[in-house]
């Protein structure tokens, strides 16, 4: 089913930062989001995410010279009820006292959209979030994920612009989490409206991101879509935040790289003469540290592969096994094979980097 929406916006954020009480928390960020993209904060606990959803959604004033648009409106002066937007936060902040159906329809009734309008646009609501058998219970009888679809469903009821997201899955278990994520997924889509996702989840992240803004410490470290930044990390901030990372540390030359347990050959970004931006000068500055994800790593013939260790561990994990390998390199390795590999501790093998999967950080 659609439900009829207003056309979705780009928005567009230039040199907006924020400081509460004279701490900086925000610095002036340049963000600009697709109309009808899903866009995800992403990054640790306090690096601004929240601050910078409740600025686009009118609950807090960048700071003077920073400038929010939708589409051409400039709504940087406009309080949230005048900017049309869809909100929901991490406690979901329903109306205890209302029905389902109540608080669906709260936004409409306080708009006194006609009672017949209003009454067709929540029971497409309700069927949308299968929350029909619902409808006329108080909050408290719902279970978590329920009361996550009303808040979304509330948020949609008004046709709003734009759809801010704060953490919506966060109260709830690990299992309802990647349901409702997966069905999120689905409903983002269909909606085609311009969305912006706040999580600390990584997965979350991946799964709903058509871009990724990564965020540390009120700077965006990286923008990019869940391949860019899982594959292509700008930085040790990005990478060590995202999925696991394997360091291989040495020395280079001859283009490779010369550690514990073997060499690894140089990726061929790593050995071009690069521009130091600081000294504007040309220098060929080899790696002392490449890295790979678990997953790009396999088990090849010791005699023939790029790197010699044994097995410190197995964890078996079901459709793969996660060894901890020793001795190949100065940490410990994390590597991913099929889950029927069975290696016993002590076990020597030989590890080989899956070609163009050698990762090097500034
Ligand atoms: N109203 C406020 N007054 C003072 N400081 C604030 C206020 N709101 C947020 N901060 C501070 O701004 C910083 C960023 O907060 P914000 O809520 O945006 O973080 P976040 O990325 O959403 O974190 P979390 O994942 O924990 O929700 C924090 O250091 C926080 O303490
Ligand atoms: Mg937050």
């Amino acid at each position: 089913m659609t439900l009829d929406s207003v056309p979705s916006v780009p928005i567009t954020l230039t040199q907006c930062a924020k400081t509460f009480r004279g701490t900086r928390v925000l610095e002036p960020l340049d963000l600009s989001i697709g109309a009808g993209e899903t866009l995800v904060l992403l990054g640790p606990s306090g690096c601004g995410k929240t601050t910078t959803l409740r600025m686009i959604a009118g609950l807090e004033t960048p700071d003077a010279g920073g400038r929010i648009a939708f589409g051409d409106d400039d709504v940087t002066a406009l309080p949230i009820e005048r900017r049309q937007v869809g909100m929901v936060f991490q406690s979901y902040a329903l109306f205890p006292n209302l029905t389902v159906r109540g608080n669906i329809g709260y936004g409409l009734k306080i708009r006194r959209v006609p009672a017949q309008i209003a009454r067709q646009r929540v029971d497409d609501l309700l069927a949308m979030m299968r929350l029909g058998a619902h409808a006329d219970k108080p909050i408290a009888q719902l279970s978590g994920g329920q009361r996550q679809r009303v808040a979304l469903a509330r948020a949609l009821a008004v046709q709003p612009r734009v759809l801010l997201l704060d953490e919506p899955l966060t109260a709830l278990d690990a299992r309802l989490r990647d349901s409702l994520r997966a069905d999120m997924n689905a409903l983002l889509r269909e909606l085609g409206i311009t969305t912006i996702y706040v999580t600390h989840d990584q997965a979350e992240a991946m799964e709903l991101g058509d871009r990724i803004v990564v965020m540390s410490e009120g700077r965006i470290e990286q923008i990019g879509t869940p391949r860019d930044i899982y594959y292509r990390p700008a930085n040790r901030t990005v990478a060590q935040f995202i999925g696991t990372l394997n360091r291989l540390a040495g020395e280079s030359r001859d283009g490779v790289l010369q550690t514990t347990g073997g060499a690894v050959p140089l990726p061929s970004h790593a050995c071009a003469p690069r521009m130091h931006a600081s000294h504007a000068s040309i220098g060929h500055d080899a790696p002392h540290e490449l890295f790979f994800r678990p997953e790009d790593a396999y088990l090849a013939d010791p005699a023939s592969a790029h790197l010699r260790g044994t097995v410190e561990h197995a964890s078996f994990l079901g459709e793969r096994t996660r060894l901890t390998i020793g001795g190949a390199a100065p940490d410990a390795l994390l590597i991913d094979v099929a889950g029927r590999v069975e290696l016993a501790r002590g076990t020597p093998v030989g590890v080989s980097i899956a070609q163009d999967a050698l990762i090097a950080l500034s």
